[in-house]
C-alpha cells in the first residue's frame, strides 16, 4: 500500500440497499486526491443512498470501498471509526443547533474528538469560519443569519477536524441562485487552499457544470451509473438521450417531438 499514490476513494462493485430493496447495483468508480467529484442524477436515483454507503452509515450488501489504499468495508469497527474521523460530512438537512452560536456549533466536533483547550478551540473555530467567509460572525445564532450563512457554518463544522475528504449532500438545496453560486466559489476555494478531496451530491446544473472536475450520473433505469466523466464533456459528447435529458433539459424540451 502506498498512500501517496493511492486513490482517495476506490469503489468496486458496490451494491446499495435500503432495507430489502436494492437501489444501486455494481457501482464502480474512483476519486483522485484533491478531486472535486460529483454524484449527480434526478431525484430518487440513489445519490444520498450511495453517500450513506460510502461513509459507513448503511451496511454494504456487496462490493467494497477503500480510502487512500485502505479497505474500509472489511475493516473492524474500531478501524472504521478511526477512518471515519478523516471524513467531514455535511448532510442535506444537517441543521445547526439553534441554541448555540455559530462558533459553538463549529467547536462541537473539536470538543468531542480532541483534547484541545477552549482557547485553542476558539482559534481554530475563528479560522474555520473565516475560511467559509463568516469571519466576525462567531457570536451570532443560526436564526440571526441567512440560509446561505447557515450552510457555510455547516461546512465550517465539517472542516473542523481538518478532514481528508469532505462529503456534501446537496449543499445548495434551498438557496437562491446567487447565494448558491457564491457557495460554489467557497467550495472551490476550500479545495484549492486545503487540497481536500470532495464528494458532492447534487442535482443542480449550474453547480455541476460550473465546478465539478468529474461526475458519475446515476439513473433509475440502470439502478447504477449511467455515465461518468467531466460533466461538460458528457454534455458535449454523450449520445444517450437520458444523459442529455438530465444535463440539457432545455434542449430536450425545445426539441420537436418525434412523430
Ligand atoms: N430510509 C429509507 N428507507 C427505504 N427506502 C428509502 C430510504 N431512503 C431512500 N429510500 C429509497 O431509495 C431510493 C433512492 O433514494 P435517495 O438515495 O434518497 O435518492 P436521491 O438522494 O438521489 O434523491 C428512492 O426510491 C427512495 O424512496
Ligand atoms: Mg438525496
Amino acid at each position: 500500500m502506498n498512500s501517496t499514490t493511492a486513490n482517495a476513494i476506490e469503489v468496486q462493485g458496490l451494491e446499495c440497499r435500503q432495507g430489502e430493496r436494492t437501489i444501486l447495483h455494481d457501482v464502480t468508480f474512483s476519486v483522485a486526491p484533491g478531486e472535486l467529484f460529483f454524484v449527480i442524477g434526478g431525484s430518487g436515483c440513489g445519490k444520498s443512498t450511495l453517500l450513506k454507503h460510502l461513509i459507513g452509515l448503511l451496511p454494504v450488501a456487496a462490493g467494497r470501498v477503500a480510502y487512500f489504499g485502505r479497505d474500509f468495508t472489511s475493516a473492524d469497527p474500531a478501524a472504521r471509526r478511526e477512518m471515519q474521523k478523516a471524513f467531514g460530512v455535511s448532510y442535506q438537512y444537517g441543521a445547526l443547533w439553534s441554541s448555540m452560536t455559530l462558533a459553538e456549533n463549529v467547536a462541537l466536533p473539536l470538543q468531542e474528538h480532541t483534547k484541545l483547550t477552549a482557547v485553542e478551540r476558539g482559534e481554530i473555530v475563528r479560522w474555520k469560519l473565516a475560511q467559509v467567509g463568516l469571519g466576525g460572525c462567531e457570536d451570532q445564532y443560526p436564526s440571526e443569519v441567512s440560509g446561505g450563512m447557515r450552510k457555510r457554518a455547516a461546512i465550517a463544522r465539517a472542516l473542523a477536524l481538518d478532514p481528508q475528504i469532505l462529503f456534501f449532500d446537496e449543499p445548495a438545496a434551498g438557496l437562491d441562485p446567487i447565494t448558491a453560486r457564491s457557495l460554489d466559489r467557497t467550495i472551490l476555494e476550500i479545495r484549492d487552499n486545503l487540497h481536500t478531496t470532495m464528494v458532492i451530491v447534487s442535482h443542480e446544473l449550474p453547480s455541476i457544470l460550473g465546478i465539478a472536475d468529474r461526475a458519475i450520473l446515476l439513473h433509475r433505469d440502470v439502478q447504477g451509473i449511467l455515465a461518468e466523466g467531466p460533466p461538460r464533456r458528457l454534455l458535449a459528447e454523450s449520445a444517450d438521450p437520458r444523459v442529455r435529458e438530465f444535463l440539457a433539459p432545455e434542449d430536450v424540451l425545445a426539441a420537436p417531438s418525434s412523430p
